[in-house]
């Protein structure tokens, strides 16, 4: 009687899954080029900035935050009851935050968000958590997460970290157009104070502040498109791949 061996024809991707890190400053387009490497490379795509305006949203909600003061303490305290899931969106073809089982993707995009959320991310417990659980995430590679401290501290082991900069008044303009387009009553200067104040605090914090990893490749983007960015950086992210394949 006669064996047959019947062979699927799977098409299988033999290439190694690298992790790709995306720091800078606010506003200068990391989620919009992480999100179409991801989206290339079939990748998972992690907004960091997304978790801790998440907790941002948190804090204000449960009563934390009055006229402008924080209750760190109290943030601090309740840490283990912030559940943080990234639950992906077919029809927008990446995830989206969920803060203890609800879509909070619009609400932590706010103006009044983005105020506090600098303050909340110089707590280091705080980031202690959220950098755990981002490391986790990336164990496997595959991965393009974007914030401020992954090519330095989340994943210093990363094989392509890029730093993303544009001049304040190019990313403040974008930022505009971003609010306006959903809706939003803003006014330009008060979201120009907003990306300076974020770049300030940010960068001066004691506990990660946002620095160039020595082997990131900085990215200016104040006069580029995205096409010419994305192109770019395909062709690194191409490189990467087949050296470490
Ligand atoms: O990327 P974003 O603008 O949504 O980030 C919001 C804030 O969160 C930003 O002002 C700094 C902070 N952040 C951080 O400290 N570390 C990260 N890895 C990501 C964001």
């Amino acid at each position: 009687m006669p064996v047959l061996l019947v062979y699927n024809t799977i098409l299988i991707d033999m290439s190694k899954k690298i992790t790709i890190a995306i720091d800078g400053f606010s506003s200068t387009g990391k989620s919009t080029i992480a999100k179409l490497l991801a989206k290339k490379y079939n990748y998972v795509y992690v907004d960091t900035g997304a978790m801790y305006r998440a907790v941002s949203l948190y804090a204000k909600n449960n009563g934390y935050v009055s006229n402008d003061l924080l209750n760190s303490n109290d943030l601090v305290s309740s840490l283990n009851d912030i559940t943080l899931v990234f639950v992906f969106n077919n029809d927008l073809g990446y995830a989206e935050i969920h803060l203890n089982g609800v879509n909070v993707e619009k609400e932590i995009r706010s103006l009044e968000i983005s105020q506090l959320v600098s303050k909340i991310a110089t707590i280091s417990e705080v980031r202690k958590k959220l950098v755990h659980e981002q490391k986790l995430m990336g164990k496997e590679g595959g991965i393009v997460m974007d914030g401020r401290d992954i090519g330095t501290v989340v994943f210093p082991e990363a094989e392509l970290k890029l730093f993303m900069t544009a001049s304040a008044d190019k990313r403040a303009t974008r930022r505009y157009n971003e609010l306006i387009n959903r809706g939003d009553k803003v006014n330009y200067n008060e979201i120009l104070f907003n990306v300076e104040e974020r770049d300030r605090i940010d960068s001066t914090r004691e506990d990660s502040p946002l620095l160039k990893a020595d082997d990131a490749i900085e990215f200016d983007n104040s006069d580029m498109g995205i096409n010419e960015q994305f192109e770019r950086i395909c062709s690194l992210v191409d490189k990467k791949i087949s050296q470490s394949s």
